[in-house]
């Protein structure tokens, strides 16, 4: 019984991260989806809309969790019995970040394998930050993010 977490952000979650997290469903028993409390970045979403986003976005996967967590990835990899950490790679650019990151979380648990899964290139270009700025200046982001996340987005642009 293998249980893999997939930490992340998710300011807000997009279709890219839904690839990600749906590979892993396929190949491991259990998925804890994790968002990080303490991120460096001031988020748009709280850490409950963040959450309550990926709940109903994720109800479709019954193996899939959704979580929260502060302070290290790997201590909250141990309390949750998840063996792997599940991250998804979308270019090359990704690759020295996410390497130093697999590394360093290595050397402070070893027992905790980064396994790295590819996203669709369809969703290569996309990400969180990139469609915060199109929902800011008006534009469309139909199809890069769930229905109701657009929703919430443009609820949370138009508000003063
Ligand atoms: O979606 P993101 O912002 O790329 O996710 C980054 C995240 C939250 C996975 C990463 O910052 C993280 O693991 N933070 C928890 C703190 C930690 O363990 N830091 C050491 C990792 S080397």
């Amino acid at each position: 019984m293998t249980r893999a977490l997939v930490p992340g952000s998710f300011d807000p979650v997009t279709t890219g991260h839904l690839d990600i997290i749906g590979r892993a469903a396929s190949m491991f028993d259990s998925v804890v989806v994790a968002v990080a409390r303490n991120s460096s970045k001031a988020p748009l979403f709280s850490l409950e809309e963040r959450v309550e986003m990926l709940q109903a976005v994720c109800n479709p996967w019954p193996k899939v969790t959704i979580s929260s967590f502060h302070g290290l990835l790997v201590e909250y990899a141990v309390e949750q019995q998840a063996s792997v950490i599940v991250r998804g790679l979308r270019a090359v650019s990704d690759f020295e970040y996410e390497l130093q990151m697999a590394l360093m979380n290595r050397r402070l648990n070893s027992a905790v394998e980064t396994v790295f899964l590819m996203t669709g290139a369809e969703y290569s270009y996309l990400s969180s930050s990139i469609v915060k700025e199109i929902a800011r200046l008006g534009g469309s982001v139909e199809g890069l993010v769930p229905n109701i996340v657009g929703q919430r987005l443009r609820e949370k642009v138009s508000k003063p």
